[in-house]
């Protein structure tokens, strides 16, 4: 594999997007510590094996590239995790999920989608306004930082009726 254009041919032909299983855990947590700066522990992603959760897994061929995890709340679906392997970003995996993960909870009569995103995390932040979330709200001081705290964007999706 030599350079971005390269990886993008593989995944525009060859993304599948299936269901995160615990066979997946060892990858998803090597992928999800390169990730984030405050990575979940696997007993978390272990707690969201569960009737109302929905994990997402994103594979070239048998490799595990990104996830998504959701929560449903009652008719919301809440985005509390998305991440791709640092290799695979940039290349349309995570907006592949994104879709998938939206498209479902649609599927499942779920009204919106909202989700947390760091104030400083661009990236992510322009992936959800690009597909449609806006910001509704701020809230102060949500996620760790060194020895701070940062505050997290509240974005939302409405599904039409
Ligand atoms: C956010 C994240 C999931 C996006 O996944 P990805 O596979 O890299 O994203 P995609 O390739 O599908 O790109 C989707 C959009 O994200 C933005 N984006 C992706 N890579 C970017 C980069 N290096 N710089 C700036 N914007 C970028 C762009 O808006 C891009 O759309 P465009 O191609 O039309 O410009 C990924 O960067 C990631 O895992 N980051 C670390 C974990 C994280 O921050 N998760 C979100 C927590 S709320």
């Amino acid at each position: 594999m030599r350079g971005s254009e390269t990886y993008q041919q593989v995944l525009d032909g060859d993304l599948l997007i299936r269901g995160l299983s615990t066979d997946d855990l060892p990858r998803a947590l090597s992928i999800e510590r390169q990730g984030h700066s405050y990575p979940w522990t696997e007993a978390l992603f272990r707690d969201c094996f569960r009737a109302n959760y929905r994990l997402w897994a994103a594979c070239h061929g048998d490799l595990l590239v990104g996830y998504a995890v959701v929560a449903y709340m009652f008719d919301e679906a809440h985005l509390l995790n998305l991440c791709v392997d640092p290799r695979w970003q940039g290349q349309g995996a995570g907006r592949r999920l994104l879709r998938h993960l939206l498209s479902e909870a649609a599927r499942e009569q779920m009204v919106q989608t909202i989700l947390e995103v760091r104030l400083s995390n661009d990236t992510a932040y322009r992936l959800y306004s690009v597909e449609g979330f806006e910001e509704i709200g701020r809230r102060p001081e949500f996620y760790p930082n060194g020895d701070g705290r940062e505050d997290a964007r509240v974005m939302a999706l409405q599904f039409p009726a």
